[in-house]
């Protein structure tokens, strides 16, 4: 039976992944993850998530495609982007991202590296699969909540199976070429990108882990 500890365990274990090998995960790990990552609570049940998952010489297209769309394209979010960062949420921003600067040696300052690590989204981190997850534009910011869970799932299952996962609105970002590129209808929303595979231990790129606020930071007790 599982523990508490046992989940705890798989909850600290997960990270983001930003540098794959590039061996496949075979279909029946993938057709686990997501039979798992389905359990997930959505509201009244509706299940609002669809994925599209690339594979093999399909990822290398997506890939190649998806580069080629940034460098001429211009950015254009299904689900808006938050409107800023302020306060403790941009410094827990400029945290994370200083410390993803530092394990691939990017000095502070360095606008063309940093840009060039920025790129790597597009490059999926090499990744050998791809996931695009959409909800129904109908269902609004509740199928995209509904849809955080599954993500959130999906990133577990992987880990508990040792496949490393990362989200990326990134990818998103370019939801106009994603709906035509994937054949995805123009009633639903494109939430995000899931790149997964096996992680590349030795990379600079997964040399680092963030950290969690406590409690005290996002908990008020009352009674
Ligand atoms: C919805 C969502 C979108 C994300 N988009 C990106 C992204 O585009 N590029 C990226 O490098 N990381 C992305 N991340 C990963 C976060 O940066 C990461 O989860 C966070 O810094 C905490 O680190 P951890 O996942 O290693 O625990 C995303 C995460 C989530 C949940």
């Amino acid at each position: 039976m599982m523990t508490f500890t046992d989940l705890d365990d798989l909850l600290a274990q997960r990270h983001s992944c930003r540098a794959f090998l590039p061996e496949p995960v075979p279909r029946e790990q993938i057709e686990q993850v997501l039979a798992a990552a389905r359990r997930v609570p959505s509201w009244c049940n509706a299940q609002p998530w669809e994925v599209i998952i690339t594979s093999g010489a399909e990822t290398d297209a997506f890939r190649e495609a998806l580069q080629t769309e940034v460098a001429s394209g211009n950015p254009k979010p299904d689900l808006p982007f938050p409107s800023s960062y302020s306060g403790v949420y941009q410094a827990r921003r400029r945290t994370c991202g200083w410390a993803l600067y530092e394990a691939v040696g990017v000095e502070k300052g360095d606008r063309e590296g940093s840009s060039r690590q920025m790129m790597e989204n597009f490059a999926l981190f090499g990744a050998p699969h791809c996931l695009i997850l959409s909800s129904p534009a109908e269902l609004g910011a509740y199928g995209a909540m509904d849809s955080g869970g599954f993500v959130t799932a999906f990133t577990l299952a992987s880990q508990a199976l040792g496949i490393a996962t990362i989200p990326q609105a990134a990818v998103a970002s370019y939801s106009p070429f994603l709906h035509r590129y994937f054949d995805i209808a123009d009633d639903r929303l494109v939430l995000c990108a899931i790149s997964f595979g096996y992680a590349d231990r030795d990379h600079p790129a997964n040399g680092f882990r963030t950290d969690r606020a406590d409690l005290a930071e996002f908990v008020q007790w009352r009674g």
